[in-house]
């Protein structure tokens, strides 16, 4: 019987400090022998934002604890382990350096093979932890840093179908909430307020709705809600520019999801069901969610949510990325480095920054 292959996962690439033990099981997907996450939310706070030097700081001086408990919690030592496998990027690299150097150096004196992970991969298979799916499926990354469709067509074989040209989906969740004064992180408080508000009250911008294929724009949507912003009088008025401001979110998704699906189409010229996976820390919204189930029901594709412990960053995800590379051969470079860009499609345009022409 071939080998069953564990690897420790170790995640620094922004406010999360994260190591886990993945085991491979006999159904082909995985056992999760510990997934520890340590938020640093309380240290950015105050701040409204992630700062990376404090976040880098505070990796250092959790990421040794968090990788004993995981080990611990596992039960394995290092001895026990087939691979090491850490985030290289992308991500801030002076927090990505923390948990690459000690996966490093820990394969490095335990003998062992180590992986340096592209976050964005971490995600993209990350439902394979938990669920048997076949390629190609259709990814939706949603996510503080990144958003993006892309057609995951096999094992280190993705193409970009489209990205944002500016703001995140979770960084414009993120600044709105910052505008409307509703703390941080955006998201939850988001979806926690627009409860209490109508959501048809104002009417908000789509940026490039109808053009640029699934390309996403949210920059003007929250420009236009501080706009707003400046004549809210109460509290009722402020729920009801969260709940608009989620509901325009859920438009643009619902818009351009039916333009990734329809690309989905065309290039795979497949029309039986397909797997639709949505990953990242977006993906625990419940209207978001709800929009994307019905769509997905239209369009016959089978939408996946990863767990939501598994959606935001974690390692688990890291480690389970480093069991697919090491099961299929696929090695990255001894001298590899940690890098802040580093897209899943190198073939894709890169769409940030003046001049852009859609
Ligand atoms: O994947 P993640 O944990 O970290 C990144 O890689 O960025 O995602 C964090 C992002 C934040 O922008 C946060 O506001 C957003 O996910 N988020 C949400 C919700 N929960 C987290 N956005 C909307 N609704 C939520 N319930
Ligand atoms: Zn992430």
């Amino acid at each position: 019987m071939k080998k069953k292959l564990t690897f420790l996962g170790i995640e620094t690439s922004c406010d999360e400090t994260a190591a886990a033990v993945v085991q491979e099981n006999t159904t082909g997907t995985a056992n999760i022998l510990s997934n520890i996450v340590s938020s640093q939310i309380r240290e950015h706070k105050k701040f409204g934002g992630v700062v990376p030097e404090i976040a880098a700081r505070s990796h250092v001086e959790n990421i040794d604890i968090i990788i004993e408990t995981a080990l611990k919690k596992s039960r394995k030592k290092i001895s026990d382990l087939d691979g090491i496998a850490a985030t290289a990027g992308p991500g801030l690299v002076v927090c990505l350096h923390v948990g690459f150097n000690i996966g490093k150096a820990i394969a490095a004196f335990g003998n062992k093979i180590f992986f340096p992970i592209n976050h964005l991969e971490g995600h993209a298979l990350s439902p394979g932890l938990e669920n048997k799916i076949s390629f190609p499926y259709l990814l939706l990354l949603v996510s503080g840093g990144h958003s993006q469709y892309l057609i995951v067509k096999g094992l280190n074989n993705y193409r970009q179908l489209g990205t944002t040209i500016d703001d995140a989906v979770g960084e414009a969740f993120d600044k709105t909430a910052k505008i409307l004064n509703l703390g941080y992180p955006g998201g939850p408080n988001i979806e926690k307020f627009s409860k209490l508000g109508k959501k048809d009250s104002y009417n908000l911008p789509q940026p490039i709705i109808n053009r640029a294929g699934c390309n996403l724009s949210l920059a003007g949507l929250k420009t236009d809600v501080l706009r707003k912003s400046k004549n809210i009088k109460s509290n009722k008025e402020k729920y009801n520019l969260a709940a608009s401001f989620q509901e325009t979110i859920n438009q643009i998704l619902n818009k351009k999801t039916r333009v990734a699906m329809r690309q989905f189409r065309e290039e795979v010229s497949d029309k039986s069901e397909k797997a639709f996976v949505i990953a990242g820390g977006v993906a625990a919204n419940e209207t978001i969610r709800k929009n994307l189930e019905e769509i997905s029901k239209e369009m016959n594709f089978k939408p996946i949510f990863p767990s939501k412990e598994f959606c935001g960053d974690n390692a688990a995800m890291i480690a389970w990325a480093g069991i697919q590379r090491c099961k299929n051969k696929l090695f990255l470079k001894k001298d590899e480095v940690v890098r802040s860009r580093w897209p899943l499609d190198n073939k894709a345009p890169f769409l940030k920054g003046p001049g852009l022409k859609l």
